[in-house]
């Protein structure tokens, strides 16, 4: 069982299997397109199953403060759309929290409309890097201002006229690219984004979806600025990086099954079923259909022997988010692991390369870390401990799994878990038999 105490702190306590069908809230990453490009839609638009997490509530908020009508009602939220220049200047700062998809999402639409945005964040993400973005955006034309040498938050956008660039990004992110196209909506011309190392593509599938003026081939996206976004009813397939942490935890409990029903299964996002899947577990897949341009469907978890197994930089991107989850099923399978190329993981929410390392280790496994990720000698029993994952969402969730297979209860310090998934302590409780 699964419960939070008064200073916030998450207790799990290891006992059972994990049995049932679940649904799951929208994904983030998608939840923030869809009412990003709802606001730039002509007319209105309602979007179903909105997840709840702190992080898109502050694109929700963000957006309301750049002049956009949102509420939410029973069911659905309605947005307002008010066309591709129709956004106004904010009366004050937008505080994007701790949300990295908010501020960089947030400074390509912003890029394209000629007034003065600020965008603010809590102190964790202030020191996320920011420089990514700007300078593509510097390139269009924005003028972008930000502490730290133009590198943090808070950041300054001058919007204006943008012109249309090619822009091969130098660190894979689907932000950065996505704040370009955003940005390319407005701009003159066609605005080209070829990346080296392909990821998640639902500002692509929603464009596409909303009528925008978008051409993919291979790793190359180009969006034409003008044109019209339809506005649509937009259901949000469930969020396949909170379902990962049920079914990776199906994966380590003997007896476990459990299906999870209506969830996003796009191509860019299925890395981790496959891992999973090469680990030894068993995971079927079910498409069942398509959700504001985005394949869903049913994923059904069961246990099985869990071999070790090596992830490489190439693998990275389309396991950014579940990379926590990886080291953790490393750590049950016996037999040296090792996942490299994965630097980025040391400016995500927290440095998710340490959190997890000390973490894990506190539970008494052998796992070492490297610059870029980790080597693991996987199959030592795991006991329960005191471990802290310093505000950062995954790497809370990621340990909860680790700990549901150890022996004694771990208590997990700074857990963080409203950014994404406010509802896990429940929902995984729901499951246990
Ligand atoms: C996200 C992209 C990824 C991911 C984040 C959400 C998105 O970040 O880690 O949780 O919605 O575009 P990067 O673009 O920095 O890799």
């Amino acid at each position: 069982m699964l419960g939070v105490d008064e200073d916030g702190r998450l207790h799990v306590a290891p006992g059972g299997a994990l049995k049932g069908e679940i649904e799951i809230e929208g994904d983030k990453s998608v939840a923030h397109r869809a009412l990003i490009l709802a606001s730039l839609a002509e007319g209105r638009s309602r979007i179903l199953n909105m997840p709840e997490g702190d992080d898109v509530a502050r694109t929700l908020r963000a957006l309301q403060d750049l002049g956009v009508a949102i509420e939410r009602t029973d069911g659905a939220v309605v947005v307002e759309g008010r066309g591709l220049r129709g956004l106004r200047e904010p009366e004050g700062p937008i505080q994007c929290g701790e949300s990295g998809t908010t501020a960089r999402l947030l400074a390509g639409l912003a890029s394209g409309f000629e007034f003065v945005t600020i965008l603010m964040g809590l102190p964790g993400l202030r020191r996320r890097p920011m420089g990514r973005v700007a300078e593509p955006l510097r390139r269009m034309g924005a003028r972008l201002y930000g502490a730290g040498g133009g590198e943090r938050l808070p950041l300054c956008v001058v919007g204006g006229r943008l012109r249309a660039i090619h822009f091969d990004p130098p660190v894979p992110s689907a932000q950065v690219k996505s704040a370009v196209l955003l940005a390319g909506l407005s701009a003159r011309g066609t605005t080209v984004v070829r990346e080296r190392r392909p990821t998640r593509d639902h500002t692509e599938n929603l464009l596409a979806f909303m009528g925008a003026r978008i051409r993919r081939s291979g790793a190359a996206t180009a969006v034409t600025g003008g044109g019209k976004l339809r506005a649509c009813e937009l259901l949000l397939p469930g969020d396949l990086s909170s379902a990962a942490f049920l079914i990776a935890a199906v994966g380590l409990l003997p007896g476990s099954r459990v299906t999870v029903r209506g969830v996003l299964l796009n191509e860019h996002r299925l890395a981790f079923v496959r891992l999973l899947q090469r680990a030894g577990a068993v995971v079927d897949r079910m498409q069942a259909g398509v959700g504001c341009g985005e394949t869903m469907g049913d994923l059904t978890a069961r246990p099985g022997a869990l071999q070790p197994f090596r992830i490489g930089a190439r693998e990275v991107p389309g396991l950014i988010d579940e990379l926590p989850l990886a080291a953790v099923v490393a750590v049950r399978a016996k037999g040296r692991s090792v996942i490299s190329g994965a630097k980025e993981l040391r400016v995500k929410e927290a440095d998710r390369v340490r959190t997890m390392a000390a973490g894990l280790a506190a539970m008494g496994a052998r796992i070492r870390e490297k610059p870029d990720g980790w080597e693991i000698h996987g199959g030592k029993p795991l006991h329960g401990a005191e471990v802290d994952a310093r505000g950062d969402h995954r790497s809370a969730m990621a340990l909860a799994v680790a700990a549901l297979s150890a022996r004694g209860e771990t208590v997990i310090s700074n857990p963080g878990i409203g950014k994404s998934f406010p509802r896990f302590v429940e929902r995984m409780n729901g499951l246990i038999a």
